[in-house]
């Protein structure tokens, strides 16, 4: 990265800037309530607006506009401009989460993207929830099994998150259910202030925890209910995008793998089958997941997914099952 072209920050300062306190104008109190507020990470500050900073901590505006600048300087991506071949070393190098299912792994290219937020999406009972609730596992498995090491935070917010399923699922990848259940950590949203706001506070656990996956099911039923009628879709639409980008910001700062889920209708009129979905989340949601996949119930526990949108992936379609061990390649006996 020492090779980019970056445009030329003034430097004044070259004194390292490891952790807050070395921030200009980061005294003791300062340092305290940014950590109070869980902006303990360099990277984390470096990609906060810096109204939010100060909204959050209470640190003057112009405070935070210099402590944010010191910040992004610090991590020196923020102003510097990345050759292709450097952005691809980082892309093949970031850890990718597998499914637990070979099918829906080849279709993302080797499994869940870390640093980006995917997006399934489909009618109820297509098996949403049973991926969320396999991926809260599969996150756990080690690096060589296609794990991440880490933790799981969980919102959950149609109050669909089952233990007895992580039990489950944990049994057939060999980790111990209990030690499964204690490395999901859920959050029941009761309404999407509330969800939002859990997600403003993650970033107070996210790196003691070992948080590497973050799973939003589902991100839009709470909107959906509380904002109706076509009066208040800008408003609704607005916050679901300040929501998209919470999640976004937290998934670049921490390296984490982001999955949120869209509850879509069956479009009655389907004469399109190749999308017979309507997509309700609208074009905000679309827009800021980084990959989307649909799915559809086939016969009985069969479901198809397709990769619908990615910036890099062709679209492609996988065949699962679900069981009672999970999501399952189909020709698994
Ligand atoms: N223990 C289980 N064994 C087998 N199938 C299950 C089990 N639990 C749930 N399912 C199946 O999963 C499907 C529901 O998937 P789900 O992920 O909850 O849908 P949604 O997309 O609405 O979140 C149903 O078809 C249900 O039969
Ligand atoms: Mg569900």
């Amino acid at each position: 990265m020492s090779e980019s072209p970056s445009v030329k920050s003034k430097g004044k300062s070259k004194r390292k800037i490891i952790t807050i306190e070395d921030l200009p104008g980061v005294g003791v109190s300062t340092a305290a309530k940014l950590r109070a507020q869980g902006y303990t990470s360099i990277e984390y500050i470096a990609i906060t607006p810096p109204e939010q900073l100060s909204q959050d901590t209470g640190i003057g505006k112009a405070t935070a506009e210099k402590i944010v600048k010191a910040a992004r300087e610090a991590i020196g991506s923020f102003l510097k401009f990345e050759r292709g071949d450097e952005i691809f070393k980082r892309y093949v190098s970031s850890p990718r989460l597998t499914s637990g299912c070979r099918a829906l792994d080849d279709i993302l290219g080797g499994g869940f993207e870390s640093r980006a937020i995917t997006e399934i999406f489909g009618p109820y009972g297509s098996g949403k929830t049973q991926i969320c609730h396999q991926l809260a596992v599969t996150v756990q498995l080690p690096r060589e099994e296609g794990g991440l090491e880490g933790a799981c935070l969980y919102i959950d917010t149609e109050n669909s998150f089952r233990p007895q399923r992580i039990k489950l699922i944990a049994e057939r990848f060999g980790i111990d259910p209990n030690e499964a259940l204690h490395n999901v950590i859920r959050g029941a949203a009761f309404n999407s202030h509330h969800q939002m706001l859990l997600i403003r506070e993650a970033r107070k656990f996210i790196k003691d925890e070992n948080i590497k996956l973050i799973i939003v099911d589902s991100l839009t039923s709470n909107f959906r209910s509380e904002y109706v009628g076509r009066e208040t879709l800008a408003v609704r639409q607005q916050l679901l995008n300040v929501h998209m980008h919470d999640l976004l910001r937290l998934s670049l700062a921490f390296d984490l793998v982001v999955v949120v889920t869209n509850q879509v209708m069956a479009r009655p009129d389907a004469v399109f089958m190749f999308e017979p979905t309507i997509h309700v989340g609208g074009h905000i949601v679309a827009h800021t997941s980084t990959t989307r996949i649909s799915l559809r119930s086939s016969r009985d526990n069969i479901r198809v997914a397709r990769v619908v949108a990615s910036p890099h992936l062709p679209i492609r379609e996988a065949v699962f099952k679900i069981t009672e061990r999970g999501i399952e390649d189909v020709e698994e006996a």
